[in-house]
């Protein structure tokens, strides 16, 4: 069975359709024109440039050094490769903590590089951000839970809203993001419940990573889910090419498991 119903390329229009009919988002990173070419092809979603590329691409033990201008060059290199996928960007650690002001001096060279969304980390701090760039026709994509930027301040990579006030704050954080105009929220590293809950209580879809099957989409690392990354694997990753002939096949195998709610399993989920 195919997901790529036609070549029509995916809107922040169609991906509001999706959520509103209750079909799953499927999304991965990439870093460059083949693997987005090749993530298109298989019906990924949404292509996301993370700074995850800090990580996998650059060899660096956090995304904290990823510069503006990398980004642009990755965002550049990817949305030539992807034709029909949504192409979304992170926004790099020191590009937008700063004021809304510098914040979309950044965003619109992602934007100019042919970023349709950019992605930025961090709840109620950023409610006023959000809305600057919402407000400017920059679609936002906030990331709450476990934002690796802030690895040091969370004192590492740790599952996040475990406890009652946790969680709570991880809620009030969803709902006022999604109030300043967020598009969508990506959550991260979080109890499988409270993922359910926070998709429950939002308009806005939300993009798992480590947060349940529940949420309207999922998000990998592409190098992560082929098992290339040479790390410790986290719980929620699912090695997709082991048993898979090709990487093509790994990646539909991946967008039909997502789609079909079969992914994560109970063994992926916390
Ligand atoms: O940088 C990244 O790849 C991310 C992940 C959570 C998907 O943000």
């Amino acid at each position: 069975m195919s997901y790529i119903s036609n070549d029509k390329p995916v809107t922040l229009h169609e991906l509001m359709r999706m959520h509103a009919a209750k079909e799953k988002i499927a999304t991965l990173t990439a870093y460059d024109a083949s693997f987005a070419s090749l993530l298109d092809r298989c019906g990924v979603d949404i292509v996301l440039i993370g700074d995850s590329l800090g990580n996998v691409v650059q060899g660096h033990s956090t995304t904290l050094p990823v510069t503006m201008e990398q980004m642009v060059y990755h965002t550049e290199c990817v949305s030539r490769g992807a034709k029909r996928s949504f192409v979304a960007a992170d926004m790099p650690w020191g590009s937008y903590q700063e004021s809304p002001a510098q914040a979309l001096r950044n965003a619109s060279r992602l934007m100019a590089a042919g970023a349709q969304m950019v992605k930025l980390e961090g709840g109620a701090v950023m409610v006023d951000t959000v809305r600057f760039l919402s407000e400017r026709g920059v679609p936002v994509w906030a990331h709450i839970g476990l934002t690796p930027q802030s690895v040091h301040a969370l004192g590492g990579y740790r599952i996040q809203g475990k406890d009652a006030d946790a969680a709570q704050r991880l809620k009030d954080d969803a709902l006022s993001l999604q109030q300043a105009g967020a598009a969508m929220l990506l959550i991260e590293l979080i109890p499988a419940q409270l993922g359910e809950e926070l998709t429950a209580m939002l308009r806005i879809p939300t993009i798992g990573i480590g947060a349940g099957v529940s949420c309207s989409g999922q998000v990998l690392v592409i190098y992560d889910m082929l098992g290339i990354f040479p790390g410790k694997t986290p719980r929620f990753v699912r090695n997709f090419l082991s048993g898979a002939d090709s990487i093509e096949a790994a990646v539909k195998t991946y967008v039909a498991e997502v789609k079909a709610g079969k992914f994560p399993a109970a063994e992926h989920i916390y």
